[in-house]
């Protein structure tokens, strides 16, 4: 029998599920992703599924925002959204392929982590899926490129999933490939997840704009 995990030691990994829609095939990828995840002693999974999270088209503003130390925004989801991103320590975005991008609700959800630089140095990896053989690829690069203006830090191994509809069978990849690709993307999300928890709990640089302002003050 193993040991029990001590908590602290946890890498809390949020899963977190790109479409919304009705007939989503991210019903086939979520449920495989979430088991093999769940397997991994070091990692605590909490899914979040962008259904459960109506979150308002992103309408923030410094008035909406008001005190940056304890924001409030334009609604109590925002809020509760930019809590719920602030207590996970790397990030799994399960993604399809929309228009050669990102779904715009998953934009939209990344827009409203908004002044709590809740995804500040922390690691995303990314899984994407489309219905044909495009296989999400460039809503994943998309989304690197999105990750990196959110201060994640975004890893190179991915699991892309061609022909997400005949991908699965009872549960499991037709493909053994994406199997491996999933053990490599979740050791990498350890390894990292683990190394930047501690990192930021030796301390961390401010934010570049509260550089900046300082930088501004200084030069008065
Ligand atoms: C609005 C929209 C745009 C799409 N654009 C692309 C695309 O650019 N490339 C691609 O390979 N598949 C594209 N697809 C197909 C999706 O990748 C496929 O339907 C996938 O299953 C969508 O994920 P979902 O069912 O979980 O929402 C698009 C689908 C939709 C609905």
């Amino acid at each position: 029998m193993s040991e029990p995990q001590d908590p602290q030691s946890l890498v809390h990994v949020q899963i977190i599920v790109g479409s919304t829609r009705e007939t989503r095939n991210a019903d086939l990828v979520t449920p495989w992703v979430t088991h093999r995840a769940a397997h991994r002693d070091s990692l605590a999974i909490e899914v979040l599924d962008l259904r459960d999270w109506s979150l308002p088209l992103f309408a923030e503003h410094r008035g909406t925002v008001g005190n940056p130390a304890d924001p409030t925004y334009s609604d109590p989801i925002v809020k509760q959204w930019n809590q719920k991103i602030a207590a996970g320590d790397a990030y799994l975005f399960i993604t399809p392929e929309y228009t050669h991008s990102i779904p715009g609700v998953l934009k939209n959800a990344i827009d409203n982590v908004f002044a709590s630089f809740a995804f500040r140095n922390k690691p995303a990896a990314f899984i994407g899926y489309s219905s044909g053989i495009g296989a999400g690829t460039r809503a994943v690069e998309h989304l690197a490129m999105i990750a990196i203006e959110a201060e994640l830090v975004p890893l190179r191994n991915t699991v892309l999933l061609p022909k997400v509809q005949q991908a699965f069978v009872n549960g499991s990849p037709v493909d053994p490939d994406a199997e491996v690709a999933l053990d490599i993307l979740l050791d990498d999300l350890i390894w990292w997840g683990t190394v930047l928890k501690r990192a930021r709990a030796a301390g961390e640089v401010p934010p570049a704009m509260a550089r900046r302002l300082a930088a501004a003050q200084r030069q008065r």
